[in-house]
């Protein structure tokens, strides 16, 4: 009966999903729109939101030697150059058509001719990743900046600031969200590549003796996070780099993967960086990044093993895995109604709204009393009120939005004081207390 389309087409239906319900719109769409970059809609956010606090919640809370930080995302281009972004480490092989000036991949590269007008393609040259700009009023070589490339250089750069502050020992971590940018000569998938996106990264300090240990711990941990989101097993995988694709910082390095209807892709990247991150920054600074040993009274250069995930790309992960689509609908069979074909089987944690309240019918009573119990759980709960249409067409919009709790109240409840909840993956209805509404809730939704 479950059916989830083939791949091309399941795309599809989720980016148009994503539109026509406010979880992601084109960017700039009224001018036309702006190469691969879209705009989180009001449910978008909510979702983003919701895993990027269940990742900082797991790397802050449940392990207890990991800390915070936000850093800036305009650094001094010193710090990528000695971590070796300027370099040929970040860079695409490219050649350019020199009748319309398009860059093309390597892929391309040997064709001699512009798949876009034919023209003739110059050979192979590495054009870097970096997003230039400048600060400051005056437009020259001085000026120079870069947006990141990748979050976990101002944690490098901060390593002495938050082992000083915090007086922390290592085995520890340092966990940062935010947005970085890349020139990515071929973006697309939807939000999978695009050129700004956010990163959710931690960077764990560790003797070097402990690095393969440490690598192989946080593998298995990231990889177990996203299934105990609701991702399913048969769908993840972990890859282990080979040395030919290892980034310029890489020892070993793995990737988290997902079965994507447009084929298995890196959702997230487990790396042992051993020492290069802080050996570089302390010869480009010429400030001291090591770590005494308390034991041996011996200075070393911690080694990092950094486990490093796309918001964005975890958002479509989640997206793509809850979408469920049912021939034929559900039927309840309490109230005979043709139930929703979409459901977006989002763990509750995730779902970008948590309860919708309906009233029965939209008599000035119902919509009184329906308004009364929306207004007791919208501080809780982000929660949704809906009286426009049939109760089975108000399930089928909030199914396909993934709300796990749909409430209604109806003219029984005006004399027992008690409502129907009903969950959208079992169907089951319960008749529940007012009063108790928010425990319930609570219990479930925690
Ligand atoms: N600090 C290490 C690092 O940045 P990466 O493998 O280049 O490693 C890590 O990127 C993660 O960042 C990827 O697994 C992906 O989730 C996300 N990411 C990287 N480039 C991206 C892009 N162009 N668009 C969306 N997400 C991207």
């Amino acid at each position: 009966m479950e059916n989830k389309g083939n791949s091309n087409n399941l795309m599809d239906k989720i980016v148009s999903l994503c539109k026509r319900r406010g979880f992601v719109f084109p960017s700039s769409e009224i001018y036309g729109g702006f190469a691969s970059s879209y705009d989180y809609g009001p449910l978008g956010v909510e979702l983003k939101n919701n895993i990027k606090k269940a990742w900082w919640d797991e790397m802050i809370k449940k392990h207890g030697t990991i800390v915070g930080l936000d850093s800036a995302i305009l650094m001094s281009p010193k710090i990528w150059e000695a971590s070796g972004h300027l370099t040929a480490g970040f860079a695409d092989v490219m050649a350019e058509c020199k009748k319309c000036q398009r860059r093309f991949r390597e892929d391309y590269v040997g064709e001699g001719k512009c798949p876009e007008c034919d023209g003739e393609l110059t050979k192979g040259r590495k054009f870097n990743l970096m997003m230039k700009t400048f600060v400051g009023p005056v437009e020259d070589k001085a000026s120079i900046a870069y947006l990141r490339a990748e979050t976990c250089q101002g944690i490098y750069v901060n390593f002495q600031n938050v082992r000083e502050s915090m007086r922390l020992k290592i085995p520890f971590g340092i966990a940062q969200i935010g947005k970085a940018f890349r020139n990515e000569i071929t973006p697309g998938n939807f939000t999978y590549r695009t050129r700004e996106f956010e990163q959710m990264e931690m960077q764990f300090f560790v003797h070097p003796k402990e690095a393969d240990k440490w690598l192989d711990f946080w593998m298995k941990e990231r990889l177990q996070w996203y299934v105990s989101y609701g991702i399913k097993k048969e769908n993840l995988r972990l890859r282990e780099q080979k040395k030919d694709e290892l980034a310029h910082y890489s020892k070993r390095a793995a990737d988290i993967e997902y079965k994507f209807p447009f084929g298995w892709k890196e959702v997230e990247g487990i790396h042992n960086r051993g020492d290069w991150d802080l050996k570089n920054h302390e010869k480009h600074s010429g400030k001291k990044l090591s770590y005494r040993d308390e034991e041996t009274g011996r200075d070393f250069i911690p080694h990092i093993i950094e486990t490093s995930a796309g918001a964005d790309r975890s958002a479509l992960t989640f997206l793509v895995d809850a979408y469920e689509e049912i021939s034929g609908g559900r039927t309840v069979t309490t109230q005979s109604i043709k139930e929703s074909e979409v459901i977006l089987k989002l763990n509750k944690k995730l779902s970008p709204v948590k309860v919708a309240v309906f009233p029965l019918s939209k008599k000035e009573e119902l919509s009184q009393k329906t308004k009364k119990v929306f207004n007791l759980l919208k501080v809780r709960f982000e929660s949704q009120y809906d009286e426009t249409g049939s109760i089975g067409k108000r399930y089928r919009r909030q199914d396909e939005i993934g709300t796990p709790y749909c409430i209604t109240v109806d003219f029984e409840t005006l004399k027992d004081n008690a409502v129907t909840v009903r969950d959208r993956d079992t169907m089951k209805q319960n008749r529940i207390k007012i009063e108790e509404l928010e425990k319930y809730l609570s219990e479930r939704l925690a």
